[in-house]
Order: structure tokens, then sequence, then C-alpha cells
């Protein structure tokens, strides 16, 4: 005889309160998985969302019913505008799973807001778009190790993720929250290169991005280490160390370790001056 099974609700209900640029891409990238039963996306002003919303993507400007109806809340404005937002949720987030996606707001100032939800503050960035994000989390005190697997299964969708502690984030948003804005810099840097020593513009870009790409992958993939592969394209008196010499003199690599620093520093300092101001 068939042993006929009630059918199950699929796991998840998501709401995404904020969906601009990250916002949306956690809709989407959620909204694909079968364990995702629906997700609401909120913003005040709904004519700029990007249309068409997949089926299973309702679109509302209430965070309320929103934050209420879900399982899980995705938070992802502006640290500006969190703290209406945090007000208008704060009846209906009780025992749910909250994940933060927002800059400067620490755990702590969240826990104060929504004191009965299991919150997780992350810092990814814009390859989030593409599923390629970078991530880091930290849990606050009252997530447990299966609120733990949800999390990782919504910044999963997104790319790759890390947990760490969240005197770290600042540190993470200056190295890989801000590090697309600087790798866009050096391929655009490439590209004027290749302009200058006669390469087509669509040519040099598509060199140029296949190169990081590829030099990624590489490392990723294989077991080739950082120097090994710099040594493997790096022959006695050849062209790539005629290249290296000129970025070495440039100070390069201190450039981009300063530049992190100074991502740090100011990470830090917004956090400090919006927990004081608000
Ligand atoms: N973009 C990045 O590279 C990046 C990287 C790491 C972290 N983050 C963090 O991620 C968060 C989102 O960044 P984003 O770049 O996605 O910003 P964004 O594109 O400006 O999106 C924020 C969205 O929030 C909506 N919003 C504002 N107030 C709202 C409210 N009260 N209720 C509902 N929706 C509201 C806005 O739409 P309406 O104006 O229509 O309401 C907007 O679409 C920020 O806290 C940022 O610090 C961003």
């Amino acid at each position: 005889m068939l042993n006929v099974q009630p059918a199950r609700r699929a796991e998840l209900i998501i709401a995404v309160l904020g969906a601009g640029k990250i916002g949306e891409a956690v809709a989407r990238s959620s909204a694909k998985s079968p364990k995702v039963s629906q997700v609401i996306v909120t913003k005040r002003n709904l004519t700029t969302l990007r249309r068409p919303l997949p089926k299973k993507i309702l679109a509302t400007t209430d965070n309320s019913a929103a934050a209420k109806k879900a399982d899980v809340v995705i938070l992802s404005v502006k640290a500006a505008d969190a703290k209406h937002l945090l007000d208008e949720i704060s009846n209906e987030t009780h025992g749910k799973v909250v994940i933060s996606f927002m800059a400067a707001i620490s755990l702590s100032r969240l826990e104060r807001h929504l004191p009965k939800a299991k919150i997780v503050r992350a810092m990814t960035n814009i390859a989030a778009v593409v599923g390629e994000a970078a991530t880091a989390y930290s849990p606050g005190q009252s997530v447990t190790p299966a609120d733990l697997e949800t999390v990782k299964f919504v910044l999963g969708r997104l790319g790759e993720s890390v947990e760490l502690p969240e005197s770290q984030l600042d540190a993470v948003t200056a190295l890989s929250g801000s590090g697309p804005a600087y790798i866009a810099i050096l391929i655009d840097a490439m590209v004027t290169a290749g302009l200058k020593v006669g390469l087509p513009r669509d040519v040099a870009f598509k060199l140029a991005t296949q190169t990081l790409v590829g030099t990624a992958k590489l490392l990723l993939e294989t077991d080739m280490g950082i120097t090994e592969l710099r040594d493997a394209v790096t022959t006695p008196a050849g062209t790539t160390i005629a290249g290296i010499y000129e970025l070495e003199k440039g100070s390069f690599r201190t450039s981009v370790i300063n530049a992190v620093e100074a991502a740090t520093i100011a990470a830090e300092r917004v956090a400090k001056k919006f927990d004081t101001e608000h």
C-alpha cells in the first residue's frame, strides 16, 4: 500500500527588509532554493524595485507584516535608516533568526532593539549579486547551532562565508566589503595599461578580468601558493620581473596595505560616530 505523506511546507519564509543592492541579491538567491517557500521584500518606494520578480517574491512597504510572516528576517537598509525599521519590527521578531547586513551597527545595539530575536551580524560584498560574495558573520548570544545552520544556508546562497568574532568585522568591511572597489581600480588600471601598449579597450578588459578570475581560481582550486604562482611566471631578466620591479617602485603592496588599514580605521570611526549619535 502506498504510504501517502501530507505535503510538507517548504522550510522557510524569508523577509528581506530593504531590497536595495544587497537585499535584492539575498532575495533573488534565496528564492531560487526549494528550501524557501516565499521571500517577502520591502522598500519604501516599490516603483524602484527591479522587475520582473520571480513568483516566490512578494513586495510590500509593510516591514512589520513582512517580519511577522517570516521565519528569518534579513536587515539590509543603510545604517541611517535602521532605527525606524528596528522600532517597526521589534514585536515581530521574537524567537526568530535575524541577519543584519548593516555596516556600523553592533550586535549589542541590535540586541537592545530586538531583545528576543536571535541575531547574526554579517558583512558581505557587492559580488553577492552574482553569488560570489565573501561574507563574514558573527552570531549573537542567543543563536543556537540549529540557527547557525539556517544562517549558513542563507549566506551560502550569496557565495563563501566565514564565522568571525565581531571585533574583526571592521577589518572585514575594509578588506572584502570595500574590496570590490579596489579590484575595480586594479582592473581599470590594467585596461588603461593595455591601451597604452596598443590593445583595443574591449580586448584589454577581457584579458584583465579573465586574468583576475583565472589567478583567483588557481589559488583557490589548486595547491599552488601565492609566492609559488608568482615565481612560476617570473623568469630571470624576463618580462614579468620588469613589470614587478615597477610595481615595487610604485609601492604597490604598501599602497594596498595602507588602503585596507585606512578603511579599517574609517569603519571603526563610522561605527563609533553612529553609536554616539543614535
Ligand atoms: N553595497 C555594498 O557593497 C555593501 C557591502 C557590505 C555591506 N553593505 C551594507 O548593506 C546594507 C544595504 O546596502 P545596499 O548597498 O544594498 O544599500 P541600498 O542599495 O541603498 O539599499 C537599501 C534599501 O533600503 C531601502 N529602505 C530604506 N529605508 C527603508 C525602510 N524603512 N523600510 C524598507 N526599506 C527601506 C531603500 O529603498 P527605499 O528608499 O525605496 O525604501 C533601499 O533600496 C547597508 O547597511 C550597507 O552598509 C553594503
